[in-house]
């Protein structure tokens, strides 16, 4: 194979970062997005399926048009490698759980995917993450010539988002003094920080959860929102990456996406909202002149029928408009 991407693949990254002036117009801060819905896959997790899938291929590890990719995800990375699997021919069974839309699992599909559905709780956390990892350890045994990049623990997924953090730097010509990514593998949040570490750059890293988490402490319910969040800590997570851990809610989630998609314009995922919300938490303490960098991790199309449902919205937390309408907001001034 030849070295580097090919095709739509080389599509991925160098993602624009846009300058978010309506959001907090009062702020006496900076804040810019890093829109990495602009991949081609529509996520983050672009990057990671190609940094993962072009490594096994270039070792021999896995053979275009013999070898079976198989791995567990909650949407975008099974999107991201069912897009670089349909490139490079190589056959890709993804092992998703019921919290997986509908249009993502239409996605993979259309790229060629199979996609497995467990339908059981793990009976001792009550998640579906430890039966999905079961599944996928079983059908890499069961089936022939079977590679499962294990994104949970590959080096390569956090080496992936060195790149992420690289061009925020370049696009701004200085590193920013804030940088908020929202935690789920730990990939992003890793390569980010060891990319801003191996080159001494003095950036604030702050981390987002979810409250119902396992990452950082005890989760204390269910998460309804995918992407950020995981029902175990990652393998890949090590001390000090973040100078702070921030937990949201779901709500939280809905609240900073409908401000971002009504201030902004930007139709963006949970996660991101998750990113808004907690830059709100933030904001007393960012000083005057500060830059902060929101990783906005995919796109707000995947959303339509939860966070950009009303009638979703209103059944899980009651009217809730007045937290996210500028007009609403006006009017109470
Ligand atoms: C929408 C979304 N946000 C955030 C994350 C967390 O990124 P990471 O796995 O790099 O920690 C993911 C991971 O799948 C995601 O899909």
């Amino acid at each position: 194979m030849e070295p580097g991407p090919h095709g739509v693949l080389a599509a991925i990254g160098g993602t624009p970062l846009v300058p978010l002036t309506r959001l907090l117009p009062d702020a006496p801060f900076r804040v810019f997005a890093k829109l990495e819905s602009a991949n081609p896959g529509g996520s983050i997790k672009d990057r990671t399926a190609f940094a993962m899938l072009s490594a096994a291929i270039e070792s021999g590890t896995v053979v275009p048009g013999r070898s079976t990719v198989v791995e567990s995800s909650s949407g975008n990375l099974g999107i991201g490698l069912a897009q670089a699997c349909r490139y490079f021919d190589v056959r890709f069974v993804c092992v998703v759980d019921p919290r997986t839309n509908a249009q993502n699992v239409a996605i993979m599909r259309a790229l060629g995917a199979e996609v497995h559905m467990v339908t059981e709780r793990d009976a001792e956390t009550g998640e579906y993450l430890p039966v999905r990892i079961r599944r996928v350890r079983e059908l890499a045994t069961t089936l022939p010539d079977a590679y499962c990049p294990n994104q949970y623990a590959n080096p390569l997924n956090p080496f992936a988002h060195r790149t992420t953090m690289r061009e925020i730097v370049d696009a701004l010509g200085a590193a920013p003094d804030y940088l908020l990514c929202t935690i789920s593998s730990c990939g992003t949040l890793r390569g980010c920080a060891e990319y801003a570490k191996d080159h001494d750059l003095p950036v604030r890293i702050v981390a987002v959860d979810a409250e119902c988490s396992a990452i950082f402490h005890e989760p204390v319910g269910r998460r309804l929102i995918p992407g950020h969040g995981a029902a175990m800590p990652p393998a890949l997570l090590r001390p000090g990456l973040a100078d702070e851990v921030i937990h949201v809610s779901d709500l939280d989630c809905v609240v900073g996406c409908r401000r971002l998609a009504a201030r902004e314009a930007i139709l963006a995922g949970g996660s991101s909202g998750a990113l808004v919300s907690a830059l709100h938490r933030l904001r007393d303490r960012i000083p005057a002149g500060a830059t902060c960098a929101l990783v906005l991790a995919d796109t707000g199309t995947r959303y339509l029928d939860t966070i950009y449902d009303d009638a979703w919205v209103t059944a899980l937390f009651g009217d809730v408009t007045e937290l996210w309408d500028d007009t609403l907001e006006t009017a109470a001034c």
